[in-house]
This record gives C-alpha cells, structure tokens and sequence, in this order.
C-alpha cells in the first residue's frame, strides 16, 4: 500500500492477496504435513516455496505478513499458545551459564517457567524493579544475554522506560525481549523502542472471542535467524485454522481496542472516584505514576487493569467477585466479554504493600451503564 494509512485501513488489507487466489477476498485455510515436489532434484535442494506443514502454509503467510507489518519486524514465527511465544525465545537465545534478568512484575507463568526449567538448564536468572529504567545497567553482568521485559507489567500495571533498558541491555551485549500483549502492535510498537524480539498472546486481542490459543514472536533483523531456526529444530507450529482465525480477528481488532480503550478508561476514573477503593492501577489515568511514559510511548490503553479495595482480603474479595453476574470469573482476557479475577501477588520478589486485595478487570464490549451496575453489586456485597 503506498503512503501511510490509518491502522484500520490498514487491519482491513494486511497479509490479502486476493488475486493469488482467484480473487476470492480471504486466503485459504491449507491444512497440511506433506507438501509435493515435482522431482527428486526439487525435493532433495527443498528448493521451493513451501516444504512442509510445519514450515508455514499460504494462510500462516498471509497471517505473517501481516504481523510484520505491524510490528515492522523481520520476521514472526506462530506457536500454540501465549506461553509458548514467551518459552520458545528464551530457549532460543539462552544456554548454561547465561544471565536472564527479568520484570518483577512479569506474567507469572514466565517467572514459572524461568525459575523450574530454565534454572535446572544452568541459566542464572534475577529480577528487576520495572522502576528502575536506564538503572538496569547495574544489574547487567558479563553473562547477561537476555532482559525480559513486559510493559505494564502484569496484574499491576507498571511501566518501564523501554528505551533506556534497551540501550542499557544493547551497551552490555544483552538482547531485549517484550511482551507487549497488553499494548498489541497497534498502542506500542516495541520494536521502534529498541526491543529485539516482540511477543504476543494472540490469545487476547488479536484472536478476540475467548475461543483460540495462540502465540506469536516477532524479531529484527540480527535475531530472527536464530529465532525461526528454534521453532525448526523445536517443531512448536500451529495449525492454518487457528492462523486464519487469528487473521480474522485481526480485521476488526483496532475497532474492538478502541472500545475496550474507552469502556476501561471510563470504568477506572468512576472506580477512582469510589469511596470503597484505595487506588486505581491504570496507566492512562493520570493518577498513575508513570502516567508520563505512558503519554510519551503509547497510542492507547487497551481494556485490562486493576484495582485496590481500602481495606479487607480473600474473603472480602470473594465476597465482592461472587456478587457479579455480568462479569465472568475466569482467566485470560482480550475477549468480547468482560472478567473479573482476584490478583495473588505471593510470588513477587519485590514486594509493595497495598491496602487491601487487588481486583483485576478485563471489560469486554458490553454497555459501559451494565458494567458500572454489575460492579455496584460487587461493592454493595462488601457493605
Ligand atoms: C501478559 C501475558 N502474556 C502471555 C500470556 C499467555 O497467553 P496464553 O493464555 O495464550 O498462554 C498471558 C495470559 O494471560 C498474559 O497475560
């Protein structure tokens, strides 16, 4: 597409090529293991476009070049789930001996995964305050290959200054890995930011209907080589149905991100102005501390954040979620539907008090007015 288009118009186009097949407006879903050469020459050079299924399909492309428009990377490889787009890089890029140093406040399964297998692996692995910015630097050690970054962080919603831990981990030979599901590539593009490898729960907003697990890793350059070569020899591939499900939903993910935006935004300032709450942890409220990288770095906010009741714990929490009716107990987010989940902090590193027990919402694109009255339920249950 020539010149710069709007990220809708965009979304409506990426990855279609209409007239390689037949005109027809979406790609097909090729299910596929074994792919034919013509002759042996053919076969033994794999000198031809598609080899077999684990290496790709017409819909897994059309999916990726997408993606890496998006993301403005060099490459996307498509694995079965979000965990595995955070396992499948840092298998990648890490070996015995090497340094991994991590956000505190990272997707908790990344931390699980980190300290069961990568330590018994022989990677040493630190955490990080996602205060600490240009700071890093003196955690950096000789051995330091990766910093892992997730921005906000999960639960909790902080920031980091991406940039300054960029130049940091880059200035001590370190690669950056993000996880930007919460931005996606169209409120933060990591990438611009200096951020080697960008990763995604296509699970949440791309994907968008609670109905489809999958991941996607996205890298410049210097990195993909490496990165593509690790699905290879892992055989972490996903099938064409679940790219072109992704690719659909694609198509209407930045209208969706746009009420998700509005919804939150609004839901969180009424929250803020509760008597019953102690805090608000969004970063487009004003009220958040680093409301000013959020103002200087994205382009929105998407639909997931938390809050802090003044007082109490579990039992008032419970008391609180079992009150609701509209919002759905349950895990994941990034659906149409709204959610609600009480937030364990126990396996932080670095721990900060709060008043009383965190609440995560994910609002969905139901009516603001429904939400705001499903969540009055909740706070009259407390009284
Ligand atoms: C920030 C973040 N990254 C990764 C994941 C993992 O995604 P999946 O559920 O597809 O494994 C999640 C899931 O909640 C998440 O919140």
């Amino acid at each position: 597409m020539n010149g710069p288009k709007g990220p809708n118009t965009r979304l409506a186009h990426l990855g279609n090529r209409p007239h390689d097949f037949h005109g027809f407006v979406n790609p097909p879903v090729v299910r596929a293991s074994t792919v034919l050469f013509p002759d042996a020459e053919t076969l033994t050079s794999r000198r031809q476009k598609y080899t077999y299924g684990t290496q790709g399909t017409p819909t897994t492309d059309a999916l990726a070049d997408a993606v890496n428009e998006l993301e403005g990377s060099a490459g996307t490889i498509f694995v079965p789930s979000g965990l595995a787009a955070v396992t499948v890089p840092l298998l990648a890029f890490l070996s015995a001996g090497d340094h991994l140093l991590i956000v505190d406040s990272v997707y908790g399964p990344t931390r699980r995964f980190a300290n069961a297998m990568l330590a018994r692996f022989g990677v040493e692995v630190d955490y990080y305050d996602a205060a600490l910015g240009a700071g890093i630097a003196g955690l950096l050690k000789p051995n330091t290959k990766v910093v892992f970054t997730e921005s906000p962080g999960s639960n909790t919603f902080e920031l980091q200054d991406i940039d300054a831990v960029a130049a940091a981990a880059h200035e001590a030979g370190a690669i950056v890995m993000m996880d930007n599901t919460w931005a996606t590539p169209l409120y933060f593009r990591p990438l611009d930011h200096g951020v080697d490898i960008s990763i995604h729960a296509a699970t949440k907003y791309p994907a968008g209907h609670s109905d489809i697990l999958f991941g996607m890793v996205s890298a410049n350059a210097a990195c993909w080589p490496r990165l593509k070569d690790a699905q290879t020899n892992l055989g972490t591939c996903v099938s064409s149905d679940e790219a072109y499900q992704v690719l659909r939903g694609l198509r209407t993910m930045g209208v969706r991100l746009d009420r998700h935006r509005d919804s939150a935004l609004a839901i969180a300032s009424w929250l803020e102005s509760l008597p019953q709450v102690d805090c608000v942890l969004h970063p487009g409220l004003p009220s958040h501390p680093q409301h000013a990288l959020f103002r200087r770095d994205f382009a929105g906010a998407s639909g997931i954040f938390s809050f802090v009741l003044k007082s109490g714990g579990a039992a008032e929490a419970a008391a609180f979620l079992n009150a609701l009716e509209i919002f759905g107990l349950g895990f994941s987010w990034g659906g149409y539907e709204s959610l609600a989940v009480p937030v364990n902090l126990d396996d932080r590193t670095i721990r900060r008090p709060y008043a009383g027990p965190v609440i995560r919402l994910q609002i969905g694109l139901e009516d603001v007015a429904d939400l705001r009255a499903d969540l009055e339920k909740g706070f009259r249950a407390l009284s």
